[in-house]
């Protein structure tokens, strides 16, 4: 299996536009620092990718690898379609970016699908652009990522949605309620019995999370925050890390804890520009290296 990860920030990125804290100045006078919002690239074994979400910096996150470029030919793309964890902007803003597309294949969950047709009015405004697919991403059985012709059977990535919470994005907040709002990915390649998980946002680290997390060979997760009450102290909000749907990494019930007892290569994604870890310097990297977890680079591929 082969990823390429695209970018590891929360929304706004690192640095974020309006922002002058120490992480997103820290970012700008040493530009290795920034980081885009976190994407992650899955290739199908074709010579195609599956995006999984579609950020704000979806065209410079093509344009960065030559795998993900177009050709031969024009109006050839690589990129066979995107896969959604969750509706929030900097997981959908970017399927506007994909409109000069002949088509867009989206796996997503019900309610996911839901939003983005009922309150961003996806299928209205881009289906006069181009023609929207969608495909259900399921919580049981596994979904091929077909990326063009179909394959024999056991060849490329199977996909399982595992949800992790129904935190809805701020814009449905009075959507129906479902445990299927924000998903973790199990990416599951049989022809080498490797598999990887992904899963950007966990607000509850839930049996069925765990049992893929044992099972995985990688698995690459919610680093938001460093602890719960980074999001109070730093001023950005009035609730905890948890209360915004975001475990985090230290601290009792942290994931840190969790990943430690893995057997798979760990590593955080989805940075808030306020989390320590954006500081390479910083001695968090040292506490999460004793425990064998890295924060995820924006270039780095994982081969499994
Ligand atoms: C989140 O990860 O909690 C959301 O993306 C927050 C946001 O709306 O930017
Ligand atoms: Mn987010
Ligand atoms: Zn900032």
């Amino acid at each position: 299996m082969l990823l390429q990860v695209l970018g590891t920030a929360a929304g706004g990125g690192i640095p974020q536009w309006n922002c002058a804290c120490p992480g997103c100045s820290g970012a700008r006078a040493h530009p290795e620092r920034r980081r885009r919002h976190a994407s992650l690239a899955v290739a199908t074994g074709e010579g195609r990718w599956y995006l999984v979400n579609a950020t704000p910096d979806i065209g410079d996150q093509i344009e960065t690898h030559p795998a993900l470029q177009p050709g031969p030919g024009s109006r050839r793309t690589p990129i066979a379609g995107v896969v959604l964890t969750d509706a929030e902007l900097d997981h959908t803003l970017g399927l506007a970016r994909l409109r000069e597309a002949d088509g867009v294949d989206i796996l997503a969950t019900a309610p996911v699908r839901r939003a983005l047709t009922d309150r961003l009015r996806l299928d209205q405004v881009l289906g006069s652009y181009t023609a929207l697919t969608w495909r259900e991403l399921p919580c049981h059985g596994a979904e091929p990522l077909h990326g063009g012709a179909r394959g024999p059977t056991d060849a490329g990535v199977r996909i399982t949605a595992v949800p992790v919470s129904g935190k809805r994005p701020r814009y449905a907040a009075d959507a129906p309620e479902d445990d299927a709002w924000v998903v973790a990915l199990r990416l599951y390649e049989p022809a080498t019995g490797r598999s990887a998980v992904y899963a950007p946002a966990v607000a509850v680290w839930s049996d069925a999370l765990h049992r893929a997390a044992a099972e995985a060979d990688c698995v690459i997760v919610d680093g938001t925050f460093w602890d719960d009450e980074e999001p109070r102290r730093t001023g950005i909000s009035s609730r905890t890390a948890t209360g915004m749907g975001h475990l985090p990494i230290d601290g009792p019930g942290g994931t840190a804890g969790l990943l430690a007892t893995l057997s798979a290569r760990c590593y955080y994604t989805h940075l808030n520009n306020t989390n320590p870890l954006v500081d390479p310097t910083a001695a968090q990297h040292k506490r999460l290296a004793r425990l064998g977890i890295e924060v995820a680079d924006d270039e780095m591929v994982i081969e499994l």
